[in-house]
Formats: structure tokens, sequence, C-alpha cells
């Protein structure tokens, strides 16, 4: 039985001693030097610097300056008590153009990040691909096509060999909704393509490098490294027959091929007029279906949703969509407080979430792998603060909700919120920021913000203030 504030503002709360608290970030967004040491072009460099795709015309080529600013960073993190960070590595640093030998220079910085994080006592947590692919990849069709599986798997294997004695967890993918969804289907990141095939046939490609990583890692790292991806699952209410249809397209679409080495029949239904998933090869969803040491959970809102008589049916083929097919399905307006990403607050949302997973797969162990909130800091008493009491009261919420699930015996490992530190958000440019210490992006400074120092607290006293 859960207790406490029916708003979820508790304080005080104890978190077990092995509780992983921890900050995420991803190369793309932070690393800036986007020319330097051998790195090629990505994706999103290409998709970034074409006109209209980025708010303001934002690029990541400079971000935070993380490249040049590693030792800085690595002592921030230290300096919040962190017992964990998230980091990914960008792929075309280490293989400029997708193929072929390792680029030194680009395994040379990682393995400084994560030599930085352990002799600094600090878990590092890698993702091998957050969204940038190497665009000479993408000129080959990218994740539409198959063999971008089997390039991720040497990727995987180069990168496991130089840092496998040293990373506590390894994700290989995050987020492969977005990657397929919003990269191929609706086209609002990159590489920007909108058609409904292309959509699903990147998610099955996506599935597949999974797969085919987590089985490169194993021949290279030791046996007490860990194997995960990262997954944003969505948490839909509303009218039962159209949450159907978008949790077997927006979750099971992963979760079922990920841990029960199946499509969902439902889904290959609902998607039939598009495609006979024939892109699905023998064999294919035994390779997809690997081990999981924990499963990653990215939770930021719920959607809600009825099927709608009024709007006509989308053509089931081609149109931006990231729910191809899915026009006749209405996202309703949710009560409550939202943040500067429009994302409705609902923390509850998160307790049912984990809920939903412990009881669909039951004792698989879940991370908490992004939760935070982008809100319009106001910089203070003469820039050295940031009051944003809005963040601190979105966390203490958040890590309430985690809480009541522990309570309710989801075996929760560990919690890492989004974002260390402002950075480009995307499609938004720096417009948003979601870190826990702002970047001043004409000095590039870190200022720690409020919620950083209200989460120090809550990491040094195992509680929340
Ligand atoms: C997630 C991404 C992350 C960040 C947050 C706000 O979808 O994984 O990079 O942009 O949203």
């Amino acid at each position: 039985m859960t207790t406490g504030t029916p708003d979820f503002r508790d304080s005080g709360l104890r978190f077990p001693d092995t509780f992983i608290f921890g900050a995420a970030t991803a190369a793309y967004q932070i690393e800036g030097a986007v020319h330097e040491a051998g790195r090629g072009p990505s994706i999103w460099d290409t998709f970034s610097h074409s006109p209209g795709n980025v708010l303001g015309g934002d690029t990541g080529d400079v971000a935070d300056d993380h490249f040049h600013r590693l030792e800085e960073d690595l002592d921030l993190i230290a300096s919040l008590g962190l017992d964990a960070y998230r980091f990914s590595i960008a792929w075309p640093r280490i293989q400029p153009s997708g193929r072929g030998p390792a680029n030194e220079a680009g395994l040379e910085f990682y393995g400084r990040l994560v030599d930085g994080l352990v002799a600094r006592g600090i878990k590092p947590i890698a993702t091998l691909y957050h969204w940038d692919l190497p665009q000479a990849l993408e000129d080959e069709g990218g994740w539409r096509n198959r063999r971008t599986a089997y390039a991720f798997a040497d990727y995987a294997r180069i990168v496991g060999r130089a840092l496998g004695d040293r990373v506590h967890t390894w994700t290989t993918l995050n987020e492969p909704w977005c990657s397929a969804y919003l990269g191929y289907g609706s086209g609002e990141h990159a590489p920007g393509r909108q058609s409904a095939l292309e959509a699903f046939t990147a998610v099955h490609h996506l599935n597949l490098a999974h797969g085919l990583g987590v089985l490169a890692l194993r021949e290279v790292v030791p046996a007490s490294a860990r194997m995960s991806i990262t997954l944003n699952l969505h948490v839909v209410r509303g009218e039962a027959e159209a949450a159907r249809r978008l949790d077997a397209m927006g979750n099971r679409a992963f979760t079922w091929p990920l841990l029960k080495g199946v499509y969902p029949a439902d889904l290959l239904a609902d998607t039939r007029t598009v495609t006979d998933w024939s892109f699905v090869c023998p064999g294919d969803l035994e390779i997809v279906n690997q081990p999981l040491d924990v499963l990653g959970v990215n939770y930021y809102s719920t959607s809600l949703v009825r099927e709608s008589a009024a709007s006509e049916a989308q053509p089931a083929g081609d149109g931006a969509s990231a729910w191809p097919g899915t026009g006749d399905i209405e996202w309703l307006e949710q009560a409550g407080p939202r943040t500067e990403m429009g994302w409705n607050v609902d923390p509850s949302g998160l307790v049912e979430l984990l809920e939903s997973l412990r009881d669909e797969f039951p004792g698989l162990a879940l991370m908490v792998t992004e939760n935070g909130a982008a809100y319009t800091d106001v910089v203070s008493d003469n820039g050295s603060s940031v009051h944003d009491y809005d963040r601190i009261d979105f966390l203490r919420r958040h890590f309430t909700a985690a809480h009541r699930a522990l309570e309710s015996g989801v075996n929760l490992i560990g919690f890492f919120v989004w974002s260390l530190m402002d950075n480009f958000e995307w499609a938004y440019g720096y417009s948003k920021r979601f870190g826990i210490v702002r970047v001043d992006y004409e000095t590039l400074e870190r200022t720690p913000k409020d919620s950083a120092l209200w989460y120090k607290d809550l990491i040094a006293g195992r509680r929340i203030p």
C-alpha cells in the first residue's frame, strides 16, 4: 500500500543505500567541437544546418563545449555527489563514416571521460546511440537499411573493447521510438523523412541493432557489465481502443520483441495497409530478444486520447506523422500544470508506468534514465544563482513517485535527472533549458541552479529533502 500526500509533494522519504542517483546528457546536445579530433558529420549536423528544422537556426556546433571542458564538467558532476553519470558516445567520433577502423582520438576522449568518472567514484553509464547517426550511413539508407544494424554492432564492439572494463552499464539505444517515428515518420528529428513505411522499417532495424549490439558487446566486455536499452514508453489514457493502438505502436513495438521475442499481433494487424513487416527476416527476433540486466525508462508526461468520428482517418500510406495511420485519434488537452515544453506534469503516470512494467515483466530491473523539466529560469544575485523552485517541485514530485513505485514492489534501481546542464534541445535548439546546472551560452559558464543543490542534498541524505 502506498501512502503520502495526494499531490506527491512528500519530503523525508528514504531511498535504499544502493539506489543509484544520477544525471544524464547526450553527446550531440553538449559536446560541440563537431569538426575536431577526426569526428565525421552526423545526421544532426546535416539536419540542424538545414534551414527550418531547428528553432532559431540553432546547431550543436558549440553546444556546451563539453568536449573542451571535460575536466571542469567532471568536477561539476563530482561536486553534486552523483552516484552515476549517463552520457552518450558519438558514433561519428569513433567511426567518422560509420564503418571501418576506430578513430583513436575519439576513443581517447571517451577514455578520459570514463577514467575521470571512475577516479571520482562515479559509475559510467554509457549510451551507444543517442540519435547522432553518421551521415555516411544515412546516405546508404540509415535505419531504413538493414545493414545499419550490422554496422552498429561493429561500432559497439570497438567501443566495448576500448571501454568495457570500466563502464558500469551499457545502453545500446536511447529512445528508438524517437529515432524511428520522429526521424522517419513525422520528420521533426533528423534525418527529417516522412514516411509510414520507413518509420516501421526503422523500428525493426533499431530493434535488430540493439540485439546485434548486445551480442557484440558480450563478446568483448567482462561478464559483470550490465546490458540495457532506454525506451520512452507512453502512458496513454482515455478510450480503450485508441489507447490500445497507441500502446501497440509506441510501446509494445519495442518491449515485446526486446523482452518476449515477438511483435504484437495487434500491431501487425493495425499497420497491415502500410506493411506486411516482411523486413523482419527469419531469426531476427531471436537476435533482438537478448537478456537485459536493466530496462531504462524515460518519463516526462502522459497522453489522453479518444477515437474521433469527426476527423478523417489518415491515409494509411505515406504522410507526415509520428503515429502513422492514427489520424482518427484525438489527443485531448490535459488538466494540471505544464512545463515550458507544454508537457503536463503528472507524477502518477510514472508510478503507473513502472507498476505496469513490473506486472508485465516480473523481476526485470528498471531504471528511470531520464526525468526532468524545462522552465524559464531567471538568473539572480548578479548571475550567481537560479532559484528554480518549479523544477525542484517537479523533481520532488517525481522522486516521490519513484519512491511509491519502490514501496509497491517495483525493482527500481536508479533515477537519472535530465539533464545535468542546459543543452541543445533538438528541434527546440537552446530555447528550452532542462539543466539543473545553468549554462550561459555567451560565456559557457556553468552555474548550479537551486535544483542542483536540492538534488545534492537528496543524494547526500538518500532522502527527499
Ligand atoms: C528525451 C531525449 C533527451 C532530451 C529529453 C528532453 O526524449 O532522450 O535527449 O531531449 O527528451
